[in-house]
């Protein structure tokens, strides 16, 4: 369990010292309690709520009254775990609009840090959150929110020019004050060059061992997510007696470095 307050710098020092870390979604006080107990450090309250919860087909229709009121319940549960809400569609479209929507999720849901996804377009956003002391989590790679755009959920930075685009963003984001990076569906290589080269932490999803933490999405890793299961995630519920013990596995495998392993990633 985490026995004491997780922090943006207890997240640092993990980095520096080599340790990797879990990170889960949730979206209600009663998984956030037990994640929390299960040494989950970091709980995410992703706007992947609005497939997983609300039964949309994308993110998009997710709002900021939603994420608020999801990160609201998780921060009730929560005792230790570091609080991360995703920033849903359109809600950081300009500074402005950053600023007083991830003030709303601190304010009024609790939460510790805000995720956004885009690279170098998002560089004024992430300055003037830092700027006001809000740490941030860029999300890089497949972005969601952009799924008209991509044509489809499909792994990035395949080819060269991609690649060194997301290398080039992640630099920028961190030079703009973000306190942490989120890579979806890479490949593992590109996610280990990006991880050795910025020096704060890395959470992967589909971007394969070597980053410094590993996200998935709860229901995922329960193994009840209906219809298409994407390659990167595991049903940690099979042989495992209990949802605890199933969390407890996923935690104990990121930090060993066994999970993901090599059938969960991309080249
Ligand atoms: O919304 C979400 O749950 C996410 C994860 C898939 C990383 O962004």
């Amino acid at each position: 369990m985490n026995d004491k307050p997780v922090s943006v710098s207890t997240l640092q020092k993990r980095k520096a010292d080599g340790e990797k870390f879990a990170v889960l979604t949730a979206y209600d006080a009663t998984f956030a309690a037990l994640l929390d107990e299960c040494g989950v450090e970091v709980i995410l309250v992703g706007d992947s709520l609005g497939m997983v919860v609300q039964g949309a087909k994308t993110t998009l229709p997710v709002t900021v009254d939603d994420i608020v009121y999801h990160t609201r319940a998780v921060s009730r549960g929560s005792r230790n775990a570091l609080i991360m809400a995703d920033m849903p569609f359109m809600a950081d479209a300009t500074p402005q609009q950053a600023v007083q929507n991830a003030g709303r999720l601190m304010k009024e849901g609790g939460a510790q840090m805000v995720k956004l996804e885009g690279g170098a377009s998002q560089v004024e956003v992430v300055q003037r959150l830092t700027e006001l002391g809000i740490p941030v989590c860029g999300h890089l790679g497949l972005q969601p929110q952009s799924v008209h755009k991509l044509g489809g959920y499909k792994v990035q930075g395949r080819d060269e020019a991609t690649a060194e685009a997301i290398l080039s963003d992640s630099r920028k984001l961190v030079e703009a004050g973000a306190d942490m990076l989120l890579l979806e569906c890479v490949p593992a290589e590109l996610a280990a060059r990006v991880t050795s080269s910025v020096p704060v932490p890395v959470i992967g999803i589909g971007a394969g061992a070597d980053t410094d933490a590993q996200v998935l999405v709860l229901y995922d890793m329960l193994g009840i997510t209906a219809g298409h299961r994407p390659k990167f995630t595991h049903d940690f519920m099979a042989g495992s007696a209990s949802i605890a013990e199933a969390i407890q596995r996923y935690v104990r495998e990121v930090k060993e470095g066994r999970f993901p392993a090599a059938q969960h990633c991309f080249h």
